[in-house]
């Protein structure tokens, strides 16, 4: 089988040939080699990398078709399922990379902890953790459990041949939100009720939250990821001092799980302006940033040694064509500023996105940063 977005044959050179540290693309058929690889380490690139968070799911008839009849942790599981969902953004776009399809409760859900994830709400848990016997009552993830998560890697890398697969994971902070607030909340008051009340638990919570999400992750680098991506999602609800001393050094603690592994690390939150600088201390090779802070500023923001992801704001693309044009321009200029830039949103795909406006941003993007 032709591998989904593979090079040109004629244009290839011999797999000794490769040398992911040098500025000049050695072997453009190499996932390690990807323009995507490339930007999270400041390497040269033939052309910006560009994917969209959430770019598999609902934005897509063919998804809405595939899941139908399936409930949606269920589908994390199959591995045939989630090697093809995986695979549709990046037939219909062209992107740059696809993401694993997977969702960054899976890993608690695997070890036994009871969550669904309700359709238009999110992830719900059946007994929210409040207390410190709950914090120790969570059972740990056996890495055994993931043979489904290894298969669906090998046969998603199998099938993709030069694009690279991102792997991710939900990091401490954001997975703790769903767990004490029992759903998607918006203040995280609960939470950070907990953070100040128990500071204990809170280690011994974000600690276990730190080895499954370094498990999972592991699973996914061994398998054949090409670069992974932890989430905080919700981590811009804590002030500066807050993250430094409470959130951060488990999600380090994820990224130093992964040891020597070779895989850029990338790592996002929403409405992290006053974090950025700390979400790259975290361990990063790259730093997702939202819509709220130019890219430019962002660099600033972050220093010289890390690349940025981001940063067009997901409502644009429900706007007329000219102004999709625009700020897709305006963030491809901004994102010189950076070491390296994978054009990316500045968060998920909204479901009522049409589908046909992420592959002319996927094209104005190569257009306009084609070397
Ligand atoms: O394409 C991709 O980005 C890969 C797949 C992916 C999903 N979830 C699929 C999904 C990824 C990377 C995630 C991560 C995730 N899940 C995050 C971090 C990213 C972010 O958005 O900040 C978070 C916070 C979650 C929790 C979660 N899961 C939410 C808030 C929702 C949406 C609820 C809804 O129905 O609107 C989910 C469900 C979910 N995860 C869906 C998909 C495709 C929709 C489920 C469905 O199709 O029925």
């Amino acid at each position: 089988m032709t591998p989904v977005g593979a090079a040109d044959p004629g244009s290839s050179t011999p797999a000794g040939a490769t040398s992911p540290g040098s500025s000049t693309p050695a072997d453009p058929t190499a996932p390690a080699d990807s323009d995507l690889v490339r930007a999270a380490r400041g390497l040269p690139v033939r052309r910006t990398p560009v994917w969209f968070m959430r770019q598999a799911g609902r934005s897509l008839p063919e998804y809405r078709a595939l899941r139908a009849g399936t409930r949606m942790l269920e589908a994390c599981q199959d591995p045939d399922l989630v090697t093809e969902i995986t695979l549709q953004p990046v037939r219909r776009h062209g992107v740059d990379a696809a993401i694993l399809f997977s969702d960054i409760v899976l890993p608690l859900v695997v070890a036994g902890v009871d969550i669904e994830i309700k359709p238009g709400v999110g992830p719900v848990v059946a007994q929210p953790v409040r207390s410190v016997a709950d914090v120790d009552a969570l059972p740990a993830l056996e890495p055994e459990r993931l043979e489904f998560l290894a298969t669906a890697v090998r046969s998603l890398v199998a099938e993709l041949g030069a694009t690279p697969l991102i792997g991710f994971a939900g990091a401490p902070f954001t997975l703790a939100t769903y767990l004490i607030e029992g759903g998607p909340s918006k203040e995280h008051a609960r939470t950070k009720a907990f953070m100040y009340a128990e500071p204990e638990a809170w280690r011994r919570l974000l600690d276990r939250l730190a080895v499954s999400a370094a498990t999972f992750l592991r699973v996914q680098a061994d398998a054949g990821a090409s670069a992974v991506q932890l989430f905080d999602s919700w981590a811009g609800v804590l002030s500066a001092a807050d993250y430094a001393e409470r959130v951060l050094p488990h999600s380090r603690a994820v990224f130093e799980g992964l040891g020597d592994r070779d895989v850029p690390r990338i790592h996002f939150g929403v409405g992290t302006g006053e974090l950025l600088a700390l979400i790259g201390d975290a361990g990063a090779d790259v730093v997702g940033v939202d819509w709220r802070v130019p890219l430019d500023e962002a660099a600033r923001r972050v220093g010289p040694g890390r690349s940025l992801q981001g940063n067009l704001d997901p409502a644009v693309l429900l706007a007329d064509r000219a102004t999709v044009d625009r700020e897709v321009r305006r963030v491809v200029e901004q994102g010189r500023a950076a070491r390296g830039h994978v054009f990316n949103l500045g968060h998920g795909v909204l479901p009522e996105t049409d589908p046909d406006v992420l592959t002319a941003v996927v094209e104005l993007v190569h257009e306009l940063t084609a070397r």
